[in-house]
């Protein structure tokens, strides 16, 4: 039988709520479908960093490396200072394993605070460079003459792989649409321009567009079935992104994956955040940590498995299922109940562990 190596990295805030309950999803599917996975649980994030001083140990990124594939949760804590946060747990790996793919889905779900329209889009956000790049300094701290430089770095190799990416991703006879910002920003995104041309050129059957970021903000609220694949940069990505997950109704909905399509591993995550508003009392939603990991089943080559976890959170959705931030009442624990008993058809599993029995 086959078995996976998953290393699991709940994190901070409502991390630790939806990880959880996304791994009994995990669990359940696997049972289903004949294969083992084993977790392997880190407790790395805010109350790690408290007690040692890192968001993760030293060799962190190597465990993470190893692992067939990473569900991550969250970080961010008000304990902790938010670039330490940030750079000291995801940023870095994205950064040092070279997960230079952030593949972000869109699409329309049945959610009442979703915006009403079909749409089903792919961000796919270059990982690993660009705005993100760690390069800069703040001078003259707390004297008058104090400044700030923040160096945007593009490299023509990174900006390739990224758009190479994503015109492999564009489904037949569909648009990728390139995000630009070269009339204010002619070397970066002239640089971004020129690359996104030549990859194109050696994609003669796929159709493409080159957009301003502005004009895309425009375009995914007005009419966002026209998209269909979006490349950007780190930062146009990131942002966009939040703005794909308020078209669905909630940034609850949308999940991501981090991934180098060549080697290495994979880090799944829901794009949220670690929420500290609504952190600990169990109404956090669940469906991008869930569907997070049928993004990470889809990588392991588990595609059936990765289809039977989106169909049942549809389902799960379609039958009128909630939790509060769309409206609803059902707590996380309850929400990620009534997937897997959509999962089952005896709809009795309830933790995971039992293998679902095949009518025939
Ligand atoms: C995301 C998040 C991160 C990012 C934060 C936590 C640094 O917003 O994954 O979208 O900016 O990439
Ligand atoms: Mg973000």
């Amino acid at each position: 039988m086959t078995s996976y190596h998953i290393c699991s990295i709940p994190g901070d805030g409502v991390g630790q709520e939806v990880v959880p309950q996304a791994l009994r999803v995990l669990d359940a599917v696997a049972a289903a479908n004949v294969f083992g996975v084993s977790i392997e649980e880190q407790s790395w994030g805010s109350a790690y960093y408290a007690a040692t001083g890192r968001m993760m140990p030293e060799d962190g990124h190597e465990i993470v490396a190893r692992a067939d594939a990473t569900i991550f949760g969250a970080v961010g804590s008000p304990d902790v200072p938010d670039t330490i946060s940030a750079w000291g747990l995801i940023l870095s790996t994205r950064q040092k394993l070279d997960l230079y793919l952030n593949l972000r889905p869109i699409r329309s779900l049945p959610s009442p605070l979703g915006k009403g329209t079909d749409f089903d889009f792919l961000i796919v956000r270059e990982n690993t460079e660009g705005e993100y790049m760690d390069v800069g300094g703040r001078p003259f701290k707390g004297r008058s003459s104090e400044m700030a430089v923040q160096t945007v770095i593009f490299t023509a190799a990174g900006i390739e792989r990224a758009i190479e990416g994503a015109f492999g991703r564009v489904p037949a006879g569909g648009l990728l649409t390139s995000v630009t910002k070269s009339n204010a920003l002619p070397r970066t995104m002239g640089l971004w321009d020129d690359v996104a041309q030549a990859v194109a050129d050696r994609h003669p059957y796929v159709r493409w567009e080159s957009m301003h970021v502005d004009a895309v903000a425009f375009q995914m609220v007005r009419d966002p079935g026209r998209f269909d694949v979006l490349v950007a940069s780190n930062l146009f990505g990131d942002i966009l992104s939040d703005l794909g997950a308020g078209l669905q109704g909630s940034l609850g909905f949308a999940a991501s994956g981090n991934v180098n399509p060549e080697h290495g591993t994979g880090v799944f995550e829901p794009i949220h955040g670690s929420a500290p508003d609504i952190a600990g009392q169990g109404t956090a939603n669940p469906c991008g940590a869930i569907n997070s990991v049928a993004m990470l089943l889809d990588f392991l080559g588990e595609e059936r498995a990765a289809t039977e976890v989106t169909e049942a959170v549809d389902r799960t959705l379609a039958d009128g299922v909630a939790t509060p931030d769309v409206g609803g009442a059902a707590s996380t624990v309850e929400f990620t109940d009534e997937v897997l008993s959509r999962l089952s058809p005896a709809g009795a599993i309830d933790d995971g562990s039992q293998i679902r029995e095949e009518t025939s």
